[in-house]
């Protein structure tokens, strides 16, 4: 074939070629080992001397008429894919930015929030336990052994492994006294457990805050004046509250605090003086160190610092409720 005819069929080629792909694959018929052109060029060396010098440029020439037009074919297809994206990818920048929806912080952990700062400021150092306890620091160390009826008034979720969700916040006193040692001031916020049967003020997850304090010849006056200053500090001043009596096994003498609210008495706060068996649980010795615990409803304080009156409002995920605080 004559180098013309090459180069017209090579250039005709290129110019229908849509892709990179097509125009690599001409790339090989046109200008590879196995080409025309190759082996015209390659038969050069069999022509006589005069005619080889001519014969040779014309063939570069060729070569190079082909080479140019693969590259302004792969600059043309590149451009056009640049502008196809920029066709479909188009943003226009000069749009408002549709309005982004700001949260906020939920009832319970506002609570929570100022609770810590509270006790923060009275010297109280704050620990987390874990979700997942072992039986023997949710009930054996706190003087609740397994015969014991008081077990029945906490109604488990056990977990098949044996270990079970924490009923309360009380395990971590002892994980506390035995990291931290004597004398010890923490508070433990955090979620807990039971298999209850849920009502206006009783949920399967709620929030405690269990407060510890340990030191040489602490008497039940530095627990009546401590709740007395925690409570003033996190109720609002009309809110009405009562001490009465009650009975925990970690706790001797125990007592309950109950708040008012609409006309009716609602159950807030756990406390009592740290049952030695407790303290010798937490690796102290109960002849040396004295001290008082409680255990504080974070729901319910929420429910009374905000006017809720049912404690499932809070775990509905129901924006309009949430919305308001
Ligand atoms: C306890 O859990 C004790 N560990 C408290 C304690 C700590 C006593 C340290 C002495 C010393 P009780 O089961 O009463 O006790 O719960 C304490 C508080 O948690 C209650 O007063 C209430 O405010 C809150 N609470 C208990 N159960 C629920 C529930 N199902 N839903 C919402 N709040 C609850």
């Amino acid at each position: 074939m004559n180098l013309d005819a090459i180069q017209e069929k090579a250039l005709a080629g290129i110019a229908g070629a849509s892709d990179e792909a097509t125009l690599q694959s001409l790339r090989v018929r046109y200008l590879g080992r196995r080409s025309e052109l190759t082996a015209a060029l390659r038969g050069l060396g069999k022509l006589p001397k005069e005619e080889r010098s001519r014969a040779g440029a014309a063939a570069n020439r060729v070569k190079q008429a082909i080479e140019a037009a693969f590259a302004a074919r792969s600059d043309a297809l590149h451009r056009s894919r640049e502008e196809s994206i920029a066709e479909s990818e188009w943003l226009d920048l000069s749009l408002p930015a549709p309005v982004s929806r700001r949260g906020h912080l939920h009832p319970i952990t506002q609570v929570e929030e100022q609770l810590d700062r509270l006790f923060r400021g009275m010297g109280y150092r704050v620990v987390e336990g874990p979700w997942v306890e072992d039986e023997w620091h949710n009930f054996d160390a706190l003087n609740i052994p397994e015969w014991h009826p008081a077990r029945d008034s906490w109604d488990t979720f056990w977990l098949s492994d044996g270990n079970l969700l924490r009923t309360h916040t009380s395990p971590v006193q002892i994980r506390a006294m035995r990291r931290f040692g004597a004398p010890l001031r923490v508070i433990c916020p955090g979620r807990c457990f039971r298999n209850e049967a849920v009502d206006a003020t009783h949920e399967a997850c709620f929030n405690q805050l269990e407060g510890l304090v340990i030191d040489r010849e602490i008497t039940p006056g530095h627990l009546f004046h401590s709740i007395r200053a925690i409570l003033a500090a996190i109720l609002e001043e009309e809110v009405e509250t009562r001490f009465r009596p009650s009975y925990y096994p970690f706790t001797e003498p125990s007592f309950d605090v109950d708040i008012l609210r609409d006309g009716s008495w609602m159950e807030l706060c756990g406390l009592g003086m740290v049952h030695p068996r407790v303290l010798e649980a937490g690796g102290l010795s109960s002849e040396e160190w004295t001290g008082f615990a409680f255990g504080l409803g974070i729901d319910r304080l929420a429910m009374m610092r905000f006017g809720i009156d049912d404690i499932r409002w809070f775990h509905g995920g129901d924006l309009r409720f949430l919305e308001q605080f």
